[in-house]
């Protein structure tokens, strides 16, 4: 792709606001001076981020990046924000549409994995894997016996999704080799899942009444925040298992937290959080049905570098006047 030029006749400059693998920075390389926060652990700290994209034609940020009309003034001439994410709710869409800034996302490459991280959850926290563990590890391990640490089948049991988009339908696929009844409530009726899986639409409430499992997979909307609090909660089963791995602020935590105490849900498997990161000093972590896992549903070596790659691609096409494949915005 060659590389255009801005209206000063330079190549163009990407910003990355954390250190990305190799094969990522070498598309950004190969078209734009590049400029980066060094740290591939740290975010990089607002007053630098805020420095470092005032001479930036594109961003590519991370979900640790709050994007704001504040990031927009300190950037005068950002034309694309390339986010290494599907989700984007760090990012305030309406104020980059109105400047005329694309916004971008990853898709597609993390839904496989994402969806094998909910069925590690729906297992280790209905299987009691990481209590079995922490037994052994605390040298707790007493005789054989007929109730000990028993927890409720994945296989044969009722699943309902929440959100059933693509991480969604993956989940849904899985479920089919486990032998369960499939059930998902979702903004509109997906009749392909329907068909592929058997899968059946229910109103929120039923679904949550019914389901031996809740997953909950939403995109964090207006709509959404807080979509689980005490009172859907109550109405699951006393046996209930519920996952989410789709942003900690769908859910009100401190009721979830209240709800496990109860037990009811039985338990909870959990790759996000209200405020992330968590330290060991947060409620959840005291609770032995909960399992928690620290926001790891891409974290694989392959969908990593597949994301970073994607979003440069994505950033890259946007300054050389390429069509980037994923643009959430259509800016004027
Ligand atoms: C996303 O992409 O939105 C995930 O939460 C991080 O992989």
């Amino acid at each position: 792709m060659a590389a255009q030029s801005t209206p000063d006749g330079a190549r163009p400059r990407a910003y990355l606001t954390r250190a990305l693998p190799e094969q990522a920075r070498q598309v950004v390389t190969a078209a734009c001076d590049l400029a980066e926060w060094d740290s591939e652990s740290q975010p990089v700290p607002r007053a630098e981020l805020l420095r470092a994209v005032g001479d930036a034609d594109g961003v590519l940020t991370l979900l640790t990046d709050r994007v704001d009309e504040e990031f927009l003034d300190a950037a005068p001439r950002c034309r694309v924000v390339a986010n290494m994410a599907v989700g984007y709710d760090n990012v305030d869409v309406d104020a980059l549409t109105r400047r005329g800034v694309l916004l971008t996302n990853t898709p597609d490459v993390l839904t496989e994995t994402t969806a094998d991280l909910v069925w590690a959850l729906m297992l280790a926290a209905a299987r009691r894997i990481v209590e079995g563990t922490d037994v052994i590890r605390a040298g707790q391990w007493g005789a054989w016996s007929p109730s000990f640490l028993t927890g409720y089948d994945v296989h044969g049991a009722t699943l309902g999704l929440v959100g059933a988009g693509r991480i969604g339908s993956a989940v849904a696929r899985r479920a089919q080799g486990f032998g369960m009844t499939l059930r998902y409530h979702n903004r509109s009726r997906s009749p392909a899942l329907e068909a592929e899986t058997g899968a059946q639409y229910q109103p929120f409430e039923q679904l949550l009444r019914e389901s031996d499992f809740v997953v909950c997979l939403v995109p964090l909307t207006g709509q959404t925040r807080g979509l689980f609090g005490a009172a859907e909660f109550a109405l699951m089963k006393p046996t209930a298992v519920f996952v989410n791995a789709a942003r900690g602020p769908v859910v009100r935590e401190g009721d979830l937290v209240e709800a496990l105490r109860r037990g009811r849900p039985w338990a909870a498997g959990l790759d996000v959080f209200e405020r992330e990161p968590i330290g060991a000093d947060h409620p959840l972590a005291a609770l032995p049905n909960a399992t928690i896992v620290p926001h790891l549903g891409s974290a694989t070596v392959r969908t990593r570098t597949a994301m970073a790659t994607l979003a440069a691609r994505n950033l890259v096409a946007a300054l050389t006047g390429g069509n980037p494949p994923n643009p959430v915005n259509r800016p004027a």
